[in-house]
């Protein structure tokens, strides 16, 4: 189902209008200090709209994971000061979540002002999406934009409960500019896309790819896996993976999908070993067959990295989730760097390219290719729920378009 979103709001009505507007602005802190702010720079398209529209426009985020009450460690106050500075005014930080202080704030906002509450998970009732909480933060405006692509995937009172609240009282509840081209990228234009299509798939874990994988591989002319999740293929193959990290658990999911995918899965052939993870190791190439003792897999050796970025560059539609190897550490970033670059090859001869958040969009960025990809996600697990084809609840819970 298609739902309304903010183009299709008739903008010049929202002056004067209190607008409520649900973003992610759940950035890492370092000691209290922003260390990214790439989803506060994500918001302001949607932001920027409503003030240059003239709305109030009062924002709900949360921040970290504070489990219900107010904890100084997760105050939204230093992202409040780094909003106000991209949005090149300043934005009120209201230090309370709901009741009098909060309406009161609101009052006192002009036409074109920005008010950012504190973090919507310092309320138990978030989390459990509480109908009270929900409505009293739908009350606080006319009209209610979801622009948290990130928190799309969980059923909180700030995202799917507001929304719903808002419909019942007879309100618009829409996809700010962010959520709606998250949407278009991670779902509409897979549902036909032009192929060759090729999935990427790395990281740790097979457990936790396991619905994306699935879903992916009857749609894709090829599904290359990376990452130590390979470690786990190379043992439901019966090869000796010496003391890399296997989830031993998955050893027979693995075997189950080498079975289902045939030749449109791709594994590395050979390795990068090292004896333990350090940029100072002694790191060895290896065949994948000729691993060993205490030999360590922290990423794939060249033989695939070649045959990765030959089908990565011939493809017309890409989608990555999940770094190749441990790209923290040099001499192991090569994989997931080679990659990037033959990712971002693919999108400047045309191809579509779009990157799963959380780790992939910090590999990309390391990799310095960030720019020439078509789309990278802000939402690590609700780019995988979506890439695995679930429906998600924020969105769900939006006005139908007509
Ligand atoms: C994220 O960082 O993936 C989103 O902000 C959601 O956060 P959560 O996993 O704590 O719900």
């Amino acid at each position: 189902m298609i739902k309304k979103n903010l183009a299709d709001v008739d903008l010049t009505a929202l002056r004067g209008r209190t607008v409520v507007v649900r973003a992610d602005l759940n950035v890492p802190l370092d000691d209290g200090l922003i260390s990214d702010d790439q989803r506060i720079e994500a918001s302001l398209p949607t932001l920027r709209a409503l003030r240059e529209a003239g709305a109030r426009t009062v924002v709900i985020s949360h921040l970290g994971r504070p489990k219900g009450s107010p904890n100084p460690a997760f105050t939204l106050a230093p992202v409040a000061r780094r909003l106000g500075e991209l949005l090149e005014t300043s934005v009120t930080f209201v230090p309370h979540t709901r009741g009098e202080a909060v309406s009161a704030a609101v009052q006192e906002l002009d036409d074109g002002d920005v008010a950012l509450l504190e973090n919507s998970r310092f309320e138990p009732g978030e989390t459990s999406n509480d109908a009270a909480l929900a409505a009293e933060w739908a009350s606080l405006g006319s009209l209610y934009v979801n622009d948290a692509f990130g928190t799309a995937h969980r059923a909180h009172a700030s995202t799917e409960g507001v929304a719903r609240a808002v419909r019942e009282a007879g309100g618009e509840a829409v996809a700010g500019h962010l959520l709606a081209k998250e949407l278009r990228f991670l779902e509409e234009s897979l549902r036909d896309p032009e192929r060759p299509f090729v999935a990427i798939v790395g990281g740790a874990k097979i457990s936790s790819k396991i619905d994306v994988i699935s879903a992916l591989l009857p749609r894709v002319d090829r599904l290359l896996i990376g990452g130590a999740m390979a470690n786990t293929f190379f043992r439901a193959l019966g090869l000796d993976t010496g003391e890399s990290l296997v989830e031993e658990d998955a050893v027979g999911t693995a075997a189950e999908i080498l079975e289902q995918g045939g030749d449109r899965l791709v594994l590395p052939v050979d390795c990068v070993v090292a004896s333990e993870l350090s940029a100072d190791v002694d790191a060895r190439d290896v065949d994948r067959a000729d691993v060993r003792g205490t030999d360590k897999i922290f990423d794939m050796g060249p033989r695939s990295r070649a045959e990765y970025a030959r089908i990565t560059r011939a493809a017309r539609t890409i989608v990555w989730n999940g770094p190749m190897g441990v790209f923290e550490v040099s001499p192991f970033d090569r994989g997931t760097v080679d990659v990037a670059l033959a990712v971002a090859d693919a999108c400047d001869d045309g191809a579509i390219g779009v990157l799963g958040g959380g780790d992939s969009a910090a590999a990309a960025e390391r990799a310095g290719v960030v720019e020439r990809l078509t789309h990278v996600s802000t939402g690590g697990g609700a780019s995988l729920e979506l890439l695995a084809g679930a429906e998600l609840p924020a969105v769900l819970s939006l006005t139908n378009a007509r």
